[in-house]
């Protein structure tokens, strides 16, 4: 199994970054491996057909995993320009984003834990074609972290027993998801 992990954040010490290692260490069946999207150039239709290698190892990485996590912030109620940005390097003639299974994570110290941005990467999700619209919104699915900077300890270790239930319930079902054929 091969799992992407777009982090929104590009801090070393990212919450959201943590909360993608703690599933790493975690679930290690998942396969994760972050991939590096702060080095992408700003997508530009004129570089577009010819984009450079650190582009398309990105896309062949995206195309290439049976899974995607999405871990990021929120940043004035949306997504990071620097996520926003890999996606749409995904999403245009590969379109290597299409039927992908996604779990969206968002890790944030206030007390919402980045509900508003997650809407917006819903919609811009769907747009992708990704297969998420199986795991609704509503359902229940996604993982938001609240109060985080309470919730790991100084080693980037998830100490908070209710988020380690939460986050392993939704992986659970995240699992068997996977395992779901959605192809039309
Ligand atoms: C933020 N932050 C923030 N938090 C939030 O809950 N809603 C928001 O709209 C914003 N807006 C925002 C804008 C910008 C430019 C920054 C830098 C930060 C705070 C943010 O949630 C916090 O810094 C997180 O810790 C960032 O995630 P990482 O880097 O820890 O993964």
């Amino acid at each position: 199994m091969k799992t992407v992990a777009l982090v929104g954040s590009l801090r070393k010490d990212s919450y959201n970054l943590k909360l993608v290692n703690h599933l790493a260490t975690t679930y290690p069946e998942l396969g994760i491996e972050v991939a590096e999207i702060g080095n992408l150039p700003f997508f530009n239709e004129e570089i577009e057909a010819n984009p450079g290698q650190e582009v398309r190892d990105f896309q062949a990485l995206v195309k290439d995993a049976d899974a995607v996590v999405i871990a990021t912030p929120e940043y004035n109620a949306s997504i990071p320009a620097v996520l926003k940005n890999a996606l749409d390097w995904v999403s245009r003639s590969g379109r290597e984003m299409e039927g992908k299974k996604v779990l969206i994570m968002g890790a944030s110290m206030g007390a919402l834990g980045t509900v508003k941005a997650q809407i917006h990467l819903r919609d811009i999700l769907d747009t992708l074609g990704v297969a998420a619209y199986v795991m609704p919104a509503a359902g229940g699915n996604d993982v938001f972290v609240g109060s985080v900077h309470e919730k790991f300890d100084e080693d980037g270790t998830l100490t908070d027993e209710l988020t380690v239930q939460f986050i392993d319930a939704i992986v659970g079902r995240f699992k068997n998801f996977i395992k779901i054929d959605v192809s039309l």
